[in-house]
């Protein structure tokens, strides 16, 4: 287990770095912040001003009036106005006083909310970004929930306080000092004996101020599993009803949500018991106002104080506490803005494990496509190389098939190719560069994808088709998708290419989807094509109409395809069989069948099955039937 005051320490060292990777974010809104420290200023004087014009209006008008007023009532009221109108007058200022701090406070939480949620804004824009930068080998380590907390939660968390909290530390501090300054300026001996108390309090609130704190980090603790586990759930519907797992997930459900309602239940009570502790601290204080001012009015004479100061005292007294409880709440509400703080800040500074070169700019703008692999060796994991010292050379307008079993390697080929990782030995070159020489969007736009998991967006097939080339017109895109043969399928959708495809593509089948893919790639009519299992979805027949697209756009391009399917791979100019890292075997399908080796042997097992359902497909098309 963590030890809990270790943590602590922790946090609190990092709160100064923490605040000073805060400060630039609002730097670029000085004026308004000056702004609203004059306004605070201003509204707390205001606050203040209350309780000692409550004391003026009993010394001067209620009781019997004083020898000598203040300067600024006599400037206000003259010299020798009657007990009623002065009376009349110092209430009107104060109703004055209260609506100009009311009002005060309005300005400056507008002001606030302005300048914390354009922080918010761009925090935001700035996480989102660097999401987009990072290299995928991230996202390999990191779950969507977590990084999706970040991204509202934990920017939440730091607006609530840097937006209102600070504002209301800030305050109160300013408060607590000018009542600290009214009260001996008052009255000095009544003012310390007030404060005499004041350890008590202090020692009452520190300790419970790291309870709550304590139980306040566990509340958000719980709700962070409470959302996960609502997320996971939601992801994976389909495979809880599959499994009819609804009473088990519910269960898990209620019982995360259990040790919520718990953490929440602890950390409300140890609040709810702070706050008759201050009750009672703040009566203790309030007697010790009237019996200490009591006493310095009935034991001497003259009386070292009036009536009026004792009920500005007790009106001060009241209002120290506030603060201390406020400070006390928002103490913790800090503690999990700087967590969150942190959080995001390890965010912002993951370095992108994929990098431009500073000067890249080595592609030409027009393509042949010859792809070299240089003795590239690759792993995902330390100890387990997954592609080891592989050469190979595709030829411009070559189409090459990769082969090889279940994770071998094939999908790692083809990231490499489009540097979704950087290879970690040897180099990958196009048309003679380097691909690390080449800036990424560039490398990518050359590179028309077809992944293995496609994934579409929640929105029309038109949309998702136009995401291969953004510019491109309605036509352009009904073009591709007839050059895929996806045209007649999009065309009896209920809505045709406006139609929904739901999120992730979920209303469509996954051989629709996979057509969609096709036609996306297409779009952009690149220069190299990777097909990674890009058909095996779709029936036979719709593979042979997909096939002949395919064909058509190969046959001008390099491409790089991984299929199951004897008829791909039998056109193919190279097959690559990949296995144990190494490409154990290459050459045409012929060649390869005729050495009688690993591909030999995968073709026996794997795709005779297949081959028994093609030949009647592809005898008709042949015209030997
Ligand atoms: N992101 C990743 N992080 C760690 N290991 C990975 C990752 N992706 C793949 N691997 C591992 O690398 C190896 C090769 O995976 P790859 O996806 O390239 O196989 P494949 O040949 O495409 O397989 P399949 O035919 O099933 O698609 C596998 O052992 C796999 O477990
Ligand atoms: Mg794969």
């Amino acid at each position: 287990m963590r030890h809990p005051g270790a943590l602590e320490e922790q946090k609190a060292q990092n709160a100064g770095q923490v605040l000073r990777r805060l400060a630039p974010y609002f730097s670029p809104f000085k004026h308004r912040l000056i702004a609203i420290g004059i306004v605070l200023v201003l509204g707390t004087l205001a606050d203040l001003a209350a309780p000692y014009l409550l004391g003026v209006a009993i010394d001067q008008f209620i009781a019997v009036p004083e020898e000598g007023m203040p300067l600024w009532l006599s400037w206000l009221v003259g010299p020798d106005v009657g007990r009623a109108s002065g009376l009349t007058a110092v209430m009107v200022t104060l109703a004055v006083t209260y609506a100009i701090s009311w009002l005060l406070n309005v300005v400056q939480f507008r002001l606030m909310v302005q300048v914390s949620q354009r922080v918010l804004l761009t925090m935001r824009g700035q996480i989102l970004a660097q999401l987009h930068r990072l290299s995928l080998d991230f996202f390999d380590q990191h779950q969507a929930g977590d990084l999706m907390s970040r991204l509202t939660n934990d920017t939440q968390v730091i607006n609530d306080m840097f937006g209102q909290g600070l504002m209301r530390i800030l305050r109160m501090s300013l408060t607590l000092v000018g009542i600290v300054i009214a009260m001996v300026t008052l009255n000095w001996r009544l003012a310390l004996a007030s404060f005499a108390i004041l350890p008590i309090i202090l020692a009452v609130t520190a300790y419970f101020s790291r309870r709550v704190r304590r139980a306040y980090r566990e509340t958000r603790r719980t709700i962070g599993a409470v959302s996960a586990e609502l997320q996971e759930n939601i992801s994976g519907i389909r495979e809880v009803q599959a499994f009819a797992r609804e009473n088990e997930t519910i269960g898990e459900f209620r019982a995360v949500n259990l040790r919520n309602r718990n953490a929440v239940v602890t950390a409300e009570t140890i609040g709810a018991l702070f706050m008759p502790v201050l009750e009672v601290l703040s009566t203790v204080a309030a007697a010790v106002v009237i019996g200490f001012g009591g006493y310095l009015v009935l034991g001497f004479s003259p009386p070292l104080v009036s009536v009026g100061v004792i009920v500005a005292f007790l009106n001060y007294v009241r209002r120290f506490y506030d603060p201390i409880r406020e400070m006390a709440n928002l103490y913790g509400q800090m503690q999990s803005a700087i967590a969150g703080a942190e959080r995001i800040f390890e965010l912002l500074d993951t370095e992108q494990s994929v990098k431009d070169r500073p000067d890249p700019g080595c592609l030409p703008g027009v393509l042949e496509g010859r792809i070299v692999y240089e003795d590239v060796s690759f792993r995902y994991q330390e100890d387990e190389p997954v592609l080891d010292h592989i050469n190979a050379v595709i030829e411009p307008g070559q189409m090459i098939a990769l082969v090889g079993p279940t994770g071998a390697g094939k999908t790692t080929f083809v990231n490499l190719l489009l540097r979704f990782y950087d290879v970690q030995g040897g180099s990958i070159r196009i048309d003679g560069c380097d691909i690390r020489d080449v800036p990424q969007d560039t490398l990518r736009e050359a590179i028309g994808m077809v992944p293995q998991d496609t994934y579409l967006f929640s929105s029309t097939v038109m949309e998702n088709i136009r995401y291969g080339r953004l510019d491109a017109t309605d036509e352009e895109v009904m073009a591709a998708a007839r050059v895929a043969n996806a045209d007649g399928f999009i065309q009896r959708l209920p809505e045709g290419y406006q139609t929904q495809v739901g999120e992730r593509g979920s209303l469509l089948s996954q051989g629709h989807r996979q057509m969609i893919a096709i036609s996306r790639a297409i779009l952009n009519s690149p220069k190299i094509l990777v097909l990674d299992e890009a058909t095996s979805s779709v029936d036979t027949r719709t593979e042979l109409l997909i096939q002949e697209a395919l064909d058509k756009l190969m046959s001008e391009r390099t491409s790089v395809v991984i299929a199951h399917r004897l008829s791909t791979i039998r056109k193919a100019d190279q097959i690559f069989v990949i296995q144990d890292g190494q490409i154990v075997e290459r050459g045409t399908h012929q060649e390869l069948l005729a050495r009688e080796g690993v591909y030999y042997e995968l073709y026996m097992s794997q795709f005779r099955r297949q081959e028994g359902l093609f030949e009647p497909a592809e005898a008709p098309a042949t015209g030997t039937a």
